[in-house]
């Protein structure tokens, strides 16, 4: 493998260039939630308060992008978008509890369960997941085969196979020096998981069904999404609270199985820009022109937060 590039773009230009997705995202996750003062009232605040005007929304971005890579219209992605971002959120409300990584601060204020109650914080994963499901089953596609497709592909990403067994492994990581391959699969399932179904479902919503296209989507998606979560290692080891907008340090704290305490600072950031280049190397196999996905590949590894 050759040694990464410089990336062409730095890390703030690219943010500039997502920014009318997050926008976009941001619109139509406000009207698909319930109102604040919909019964039962703390529940809908709460589920507002969790996935509201925060996130890098690199999900969504990733649907976006890869949606729009075989030209379909940003109105037909946003229900896809928003139902990855609302699994995600979910998955970082329970992260966040007491009987998990037990975190405060989540995207720079007070976790859910500690701006209402843990009980809450349960129910507001719970509902999160169910409207996902609401939107992608809303979806009227003239091909009937798109929107079961979807269902599908983000079940899987989200379920004992993907998110959700990848969190059984991280706690039962902690505290062990699990070898590098089990490591892998951890960051495999919890991450890369939901981010190849976001990849996926972009290509998906967009008719796509040639199987060796759909593979190197796949691949860039894995390759990103274990890249992604080193960074998120590494970032928790040298980056600080306030830039993070969640407790840094907090890994070490837990005895988290993470890329820098297994193999150092050094090698975690070679890892994360091989996965990179990976990543990379199965979009230039793609027919058509990759770079956004690329630059979202670069953003992966290079964002501050
Ligand atoms: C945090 O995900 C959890 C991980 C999988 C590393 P993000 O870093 O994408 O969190 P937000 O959505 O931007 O807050
Ligand atoms: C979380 O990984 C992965 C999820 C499925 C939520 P982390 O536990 O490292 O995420 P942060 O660092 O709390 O955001
Ligand atoms: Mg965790
Ligand atoms: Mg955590
Ligand atoms: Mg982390």
């Amino acid at each position: 493998m050759t040694t990464r590039k410089t990336p062409d773009v730095p890390a703030h230009a690219i943010e500039q260039q997502l920014i009318p997705y997050r926008e976009r995202l941001e619109t139509y996750l406000d009207k698909v939630l319930p109102a604040a003062d919909t019964v039962p009232v703390v529940l809908h605040e709460a589920l507002r308060y969790s996935t509201l005007n925060a996130g890098k929304r690199l999900r969504a971005c990733l649907v976006y992008l890869t949606g729009e890579m075989f030209d379909t219209a940003p109105a037909a992605l946003d229900a896809p978008a928003a139902a990855v971002e609302l699994i995600h959120a979910y998955s970082l409300v329970h992260d966040d509890l007491p009987c998990m990584d037990d975190d405060d601060l989540r995207r720079g204020k007070a976790s859910c369960h500690r701006a209402y109650d843990e009980a809450t914080a349960m129910l507001v994963g719970d509902a999160l997941q169910s409207l996902a499901f609401e939107l992608l089953g809303s979806i009227e596609s003239a091909d009937n085969t798109v929107c079961p497709r979807l269902i599908r592909t983000l079940a899987r990403a989200a379920g004992s196979q993907g998110m959700v067994g990848g969190q059984a492994l991280d706690l039962a990581a902690e505290g062990k020096a699990p070898d590098l391959s089990s490591l892998q699969q951890i960051h495999a399932m919890k991450t890369a998981a939901l981010i190849e179904a976001a990849v996926l479902m972009g290509a998906q919503t967009a008719g796509v069904t040639d199987s060796s296209q759909l593979q190197l989507l796949s691949d860039y998606a894995r390759a990103l999404g274990l890249g992604f979560q080193i960074h998120d290692d590494i970032l928790d080891v040298v980056s600080d609270t306030e830039t993070l907008g969640k407790q840094a340090g907090a890994d070490e704290i837990n005895s988290k199985a993470t890329y820098p305490a297994l193999i150092g600072l050094a090698a975690a950031r070679k890892a994360a820009n091989d996965a990179c280049l990976q990543a990379e190397n199965a979009l230039s196999m793609l027919p058509m022109d990759t770079q956004r996905l690329q630059m979202l590949a670069d953003y992966a590894i290079n964002r501050i937060y």
